[in-house]
């Protein structure tokens, strides 16, 4: 089987207490036990944090490639940094902690890093948006505090809409860990990636 390439991104600064950070790691380990990848990419955005989008670099995502000054391409370092990532990768485990029913908000920031018109997504003739970086696979990892009705979870769906619309064709397949702040909670990730 040919080897693929997988982005491991972490998100919740609880370190090894993380359990958003335990499930995607224990979902990287089984593509690796089963000899599916055979290069990691990790990316702790606890360590790095993604710069927030302002006014400046919006200008610069905007703007003609063409015409972009020295300043405007090194405010433009880490996004593309982040595009070189994902264009690197065939597949992306994604942990995210679930905070007030999102994802985390480094994880929100590092998406908003990588969507750029004209690199990510692009627009034919007809004006339908056609994403740029197709056939990524994503494995989400979601950690919450609760069990949640579903209808209170729209991490899954934000992903699978952003990827979908403006990154490329993607399949997001998404793993849970629930209910972490119940007492006496123990995380089974075995049991949880057991379909994957
Ligand atoms: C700021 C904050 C907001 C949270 N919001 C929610 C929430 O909306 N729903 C929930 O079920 N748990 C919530 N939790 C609990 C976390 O989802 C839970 O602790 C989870 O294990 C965090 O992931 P981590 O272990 O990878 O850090 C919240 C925790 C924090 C610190």
């Amino acid at each position: 089987m040919a080897k693929k390439t997988v982005l491991h991104l972490i998100s919740s600064a609880r370190e090894n207490a993380s359990y958003s950070k335990g499930l995607s790691s224990a979902i990287v380990e089984k593509l690796h036990s089963r000899h599916e990848i055979d290069r990691v990419i990790e990316r702790d955005l606890t360590k790095e944090f993604p710069p927030f989008l302002d006014g400046n670099l919006i200008g610069a995502f905007y703007k003609d490639p063409r015409s972009l000054n020295e300043a405007e391409r090194r405010l433009l370092t880490y996004a593309d940094s982040v595009v070189k990532d994902v264009s690197d990768a065939d597949l992306l485990v994604l942990g995210t902690p679930m905070h007030n029913f999102g994802m985390s908000a480094l994880l929100k920031a590092w998406i908003d890093q990588l969507v750029r018109f004209g690199v990510t997504y692009v627009y034919d003739e007809n004006w339908n948006r056609k994403g740029q970086l197709n056939g990524k696979k994503i494995y989400l990892a979601i950690a919450s505090g609760g069990n949640l009705p579903k209808d209170c979870e729209f991490i899954s769906g934000h992903v699978n809409a952003v990827f979908n619309a403006y990154v490329g064709t993607t399949e997001v397949h998404t793993f849970r860990v629930e209910g972490t702040a119940m007492p006496g909670f123990q995380a089974d990730y075995q049991k949880i990636v057991e379909e994957l």
